[in-house]
């Protein structure tokens, strides 16, 4: 099954556009991807805190709360500032096993003027979930969600 990545887009931008709060736009960013993502067993963000990242609003089972720049597919995507579109996790060399439901992977860094903010990591239990219209579509959500960002820059971004 297709997502419709336009539709989902404009849904985000007006739920964006009704409060800037940054911390209700990221909750309310995760919540409404993953309630449109057929197949998918964990979603959220992970934003960065020095030469790490901390996990930051999600939908899933609990998970891993820190993850060093550079480590696993969320840290190789805040280290390069690349997507990260892994059809198999398991032979991804440095995994981290959050979730044992999950067997491939998309990661997109979220980037600023001032470089990777943060990573939005999406599982899925099946292999090769993930098809270069998917990493389309999520990075150009992920570029809206960063736009709108930005405007709150004056008063800090609050969480993120
Ligand atoms: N698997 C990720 C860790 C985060 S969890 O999947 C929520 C990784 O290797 O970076």
């Amino acid at each position: 099954m297709t997502v419709d990545y336009a539709r989902l887009q404009s849904q985000f931008e007006t739920l964006a556009d009704t409060d800037s709060d940054a911390l209700a736009m990221s909750a309310n960013f995760v919540a409404l991807i993953y309630s449109e993502m057929p197949d998918i067993n964990w979603l959220g963000l992970y934003v960065t805190r020095g030469n790490e990242l901390v996990l930051g609003p999600f939908q899933g089972l609990p998970a891993c709360i820190r993850i060093p720049f550079g480590q696993g597919v969320c840290g190789t995507a805040a280290q390069e500032a690349v997507t990260q579109r892994v059809a198999d996790v398991h032979v991804f060399e440095d995994h981290i096993a959050c979730d044992l439901a999950s067997n491939s992977e998309l990661v997109v860094p979220l980037i600023d003027y001032r470089g990777v903010i943060g990573v939005l990591d999406i599982d899925s239990p099946l292999t090769g979930r993930f098809s270069a219209e998917d990493q389309a579509g999520v990075e150009a959500l992920c570029a809206s969600f960063v736009r709108r960002l930005s405007p709150d820059a004056s008063a800090g971004y609050g969480f993120i």
